[in-house]
């Protein structure tokens, strides 16, 4: 799938976000070596803190259905700037495919496209722990 329409995508799945507290809907497409695409929106909670971004959603949904390697994942948030993951997201996202590309779209579809490593170089990760 091309980045456009995978950002495609990802807006669709916004339409599924649970945002009754910042009303800011987001989604998320995150695509596989074998072109398979799982989808995810935010999905929030009363404990603020509970809440989960549509990428962990996305990546959880994969990795529940035996995934663990990603090329590419397109984020749609509805706001006028680029929605670039949280650090808890990249850190999660780092764990499968640190040089997975990561497509960050405006509301207006408008996009910006970079790789895990340059959003979160440096990263902790699996080999640290040997
Ligand atoms: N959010 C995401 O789902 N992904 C991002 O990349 C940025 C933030 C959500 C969390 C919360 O539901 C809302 O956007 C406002 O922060």
């Amino acid at each position: 799938m091309t980045e456009k329409e995978l950002v495609a995508v990802a807006r669709l799945a916004a339409e599924n976000a649970y945002v009754p507290y910042s009303k800011f809907p987001v989604g998320a497409a995150l695509e596989c070596p074998d072109g398979k695409v799982f989808t995810g929106c935010n999905v929030e909670n009363a404990a603020y803190g509970s809440t989960i971004c549509a990428e962990r959603t996305a990546m959880c949904k994969a990795v529940s259905e035996g995934y663990r390697v990603f090329t590419k994942i397109a984020i749609w948030g509805k706001g006028d700037d680029y929605t670039v993951p949280c650090g808890a997201c990249r850190q999660f996202m780092s764990e499968f495919s640190h040089d997975m590309d990561v497509i960050s779209a405006k509301g207006n579809g408008e996009y910006l496209s970079l790789k895990l490593y340059e959003l979160l170089p440096h990263s902790f990760n699996k080999e640290n722990l040997t």
